[in-house]
């Protein structure tokens, strides 16, 4: 499976080959592609930042050259893309091109089939980062520490991934700059563990910015594993899926957007959608998900209902609903810019300063993601309109200009800012179907009735 955010750009004019890749449905699905003819076609698209183009596949076919000198083109802008060419007849290529091996990412001979590319998207993408090698970091463990905030990461406590002994270095936060440590990478894990830190009253577990990737590796696998396996039932998987996805996000929202945590979070939407499709083909309903899940992380369960709703209201195809999922996880990118602590769903209790920041965030949201490129342009409105809605009695967040996925976005984050982390009763939701949802267009609201399993009056 492909981890990789961005697409892959095919050069190629040989009919038979690219006719075979654009049978391939399943495949293209998971591995985004472009194609172009000609060199020049392929330069305009590389030229546009939102296609994010990833690894370039040029065929020898395309010019008198053989390639090396639209490689050489290609170098001179983006000298660190990886490109490899494509030989349909290796026996027939002059010698030069066939001893230039060395300046191509490989060669590929003789490709029949499109997994003969997703082969090499495998190996250049796939992680192989391992958590087994973190070493014991200098600190000393149960004392009072002075650290750096920004340079550590929370873990939600009650998603914490137990194993018999601990691969990361584990910190307690007591105040802004105050930490203890409280295990060592090769420490025992107790199973009491949690619950005697959660009698104590603490939520989050720490581990440092660096080490944190590597948990976010480690629970990309653990959630893989439990996806695969049949005796395990939907609400786990989600749950696990959704650990992967807060751990994603809290590192977005700590330490900012890379291209690496992109990547991440692409493996997250695979996983997401796949879940998200597999219930949906179950009737097993939103409305169980919604019972079973508690104060989980915001942008993660975000994206999950958004891709939930992008689903009912008709979305069907994977690359949309993925969109759907990144425009998600990032639409508070602008809040956690400026307090990556920030909770939305206090907004009741904010003072003045809080308040400047929240009517900020999805411009400056917006402004890091452009500055970012390399996104489509309907994920940058919607970060930058999230809280806008079509229908309501409040003017200045009402616009009849705004595009379907902020409008699913709006509905979601308004599901878990309101639904979900105040655990409202029968009361209350209705009083959110009677107002809050009635400020969307007619599908969104039939779309989220129907997820609540509450059927609209005719
Ligand atoms: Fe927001
Ligand atoms: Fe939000």
């Amino acid at each position: 499976m492909s981890s990789f955010f961005g697409k892959a750009l095919i050069v190629d004019n040989t009919v038979k080959f690219v006719e075979e890749i654009k049978g391939e449905d399943k495949l293209l699905t998971e591995y985004a592609c472009l194609f172009a003819k000609s060199f020049k076609d392929a330069s305009q698209l590389l030229k546009q930042s939102k296609h994010n183009i990833r690894v370039v596949f040029l065929s020898s076919s395309i010019s008198p050259s053989h390639g090396l000198e639209e490689l050489s083109e290609i170098k001179k802008e983006y000298p660190d893309l990886p490109v490899f060419l494509i030989s349909h007849r290796p026996e027939r290529e002059p010698k030069e091109v066939m001893e230039n091996e060395s300046s191509f990412t490989k060669i590929i001979r003789s490709p029949e089939k499109f997994s003969a590319l997703t082969k090499e998207i495998d190996d250049l993408f796939s992680s192989k980062e391992t958590w087994t090698d973190v070493k014991v970091s200098k600190e000393e463990k149960n004392v009072e520490l002075n650290l750096a905030a920004e340079d550590y990461i929370p873990t939600i406590l009650a998603d914490f991934v137990l194993t018999p002994k601990s691969f990361f270095n584990i910190y307690i936060k007591l105040g802004p700059s105050k930490f203890i440590k409280v295990l060592n990478a090769g420490d025992p894990l107790q199973e009491d563990l949690i619950k005697t830190y959660t009698d104590k009253g603490i939520t989050h577990l720490y581990i440092a910015t660096d080490e944190h990737r590597k948990y976010i590796r480690f629970c990309e696998e653990s959630s893989k594993k439990i996806l695969k396996r049949d005796d395990i039932g939907s609400t786990k998987k989600i749950n696990n899926v959704l650990n992967l996805g807060a751990n994603i996000s809290q590192s977005l929202a700590h330490s900012g957007i890379s291209q690496e945590k992109l990547d991440f979070a692409n493996t997250f939407l695979t996983q997401s959608v796949g879940l998200i499709k597999n219930i949906r083909m179950k009737n097993e309903s939103l409305k169980k998900f919604i019972d079973s899940i508690e104060m989980r992380e915001h942008c993660a369960t975000v994206s999950f209902l958004a891709g939930m709703i992008a689903n009912e209201v008709g979305i069907e195809s994977l690359k949309s609903i993925k969109l759907v999922g990144i425009a998600a996880l990032l639409h508070d990118i602008g809040l956690y810019d400026v307090d990556p602590d920030f909770k939305e769903e206090d907004l009741g209790k904010f003072n003045e300063e809080q308040l400047k920041i929240y009517e900020q965030h999805q411009k400056h949201g917006g402004e890091i993601l452009r500055k970012c490129g390399g996104f489509d342009e309907v994920i940058y409105q919607a970060v930058e309109t999230h809280h806008m809605r079509r229908r309501g009695s409040d003017p200045l967040n009402r616009s009849n200009n705004i595009n379907m996925v902020t409008e699913i976005i709006g509905a979601a984050d308004e599901l878990h800012n309101i639904v979900i982390t105040k655990h409202i009763d029968n009361h209350n939701l209705n009083y959110f179907l009677m107002t809050n949802l009635k400020n969307y267009s007619p599908q969104i609201e039939k779309a989220v009735l129907k997820l609540l399993q509450i059927k609209k009056a005719a």
